[in-house]
C-alpha cells in the first residue's frame, strides 16, 4: 500500500514539473516574439502609416525621434547646404536618436517606416539599425514619398544588419487603406 502510494506520488511531481516546464517554455517564446513597428517621420506621412499599421497588427509602435528635430529649412532638398542634403549626401552620416527601445530582445519581426530621401532611407534609419542587435529578427520596410519606390533601401539596411533578414519592403500612398495595410503586412510575417 506504502508502496503504491510513493508511486502516486511521484507521478504526481514528474506532471508538476513537466507542466510548469511548458509552461515556462511556452512564455519565453511567446515574449521573445513580439511585433514592433518602429518609424521616422519628418513632416508626419509615415507617422499616419505606421499607426495604422501598428494598430491593424496589434504591434508595438516606437518613434525614432531625432535628438535635434528636422526644421523645415532643414529639410530642403533644393538647398544643397541644407542639414538633409549634407546628410545624405555623406553614407556615414549617423544622426543622433533622442531615446532607446528598453527591451529590444522581446521582438522578432520588426517593421522599419521611413520617407524616402533621395532614393533611399534617411540616414537616421542608418543609426537606427546600428543601435541594437538584429541578428535573427525579421525586418520588413516601408516608406512613403512624393513619388519614388522603395528602391534599394532593403538592401542597404541588410547591409547594416548582416545578421538580420531584411525583406525587399513596400512603398505606400498616404491613402492606403487600413485593410490594404493589413493584409500586406501579415503576408510578410
Ligand atoms: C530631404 C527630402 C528628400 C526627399 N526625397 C524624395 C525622393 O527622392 N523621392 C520622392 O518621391 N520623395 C522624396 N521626398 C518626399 C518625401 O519622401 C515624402 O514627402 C514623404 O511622404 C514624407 O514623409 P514624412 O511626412 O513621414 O516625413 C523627399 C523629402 C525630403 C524632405
Amino acid at each position: 500500500m506504502k508502496k503504491f502510494l510513493y508511486i502516486i506520488i511521484a507521478c504526481l511531481i514528474a506532471v508538476i514539473t513537466f507542466t510548469l516546464l511548458f509552461i515556462k517554455t511556452g512564455e519565453s517564446n511567446m515574449t521573445n516574439n513580439k511585433v514592433l513597428v518602429a518609424y521616422f517621420s519628418a513632416t508626419g506621412n509615415t507617422k499616419t502609416i505606421a499607426e495604422k499599421l501598428a494598430n491593424e497588427i496589434g504591434a508595438d509602435l516606437f518613434e525614432i525621434k531625432p535628438a535635434q528635430i528636422y526644421t523645415d529649412d532643414d529639410l530642403n532638398w533644393q538647398n544643397d547646404k541644407s542639414r538633409s542634403s549634407v546628410e545624405m549626401a555623406d553614407r556615414n552620416s549617423r544622426p543622433e536618436i533622442a531615446s532607446k527601445i528598453d527591451d529590444f530582445a522581446q521582438y522578432k519581426t520588426v517593421f522599419i517606416g521611413f520617407p524616402i530621401w533621395w532614393g533611399r532611407e534617411p540616414s537616421i534609419i542608418d543609426t537606427f539599425m546600428e543601435s541594437y542587435d538584429f541578428a535573427g529578427k525579421t525586418i520588413i520596410p516601408f516608406a512613403t514619398s512624393g513619388s519614388s519606390d522603395i528602391g534599394n533601401s532593403g538592401e542597404i539596411i541588410q547591409s547594416l544588419v548582416p545578421n538580420a533578414t531584411v525583406l525587399y519592403g513596400k512603398r505606400f500612398s498616404t491613402s492606403v487603406s487600413d485593410t490594404e495595410l493589413k493584409n500586406w503586412a501579415i503576408e510578410q510575417m
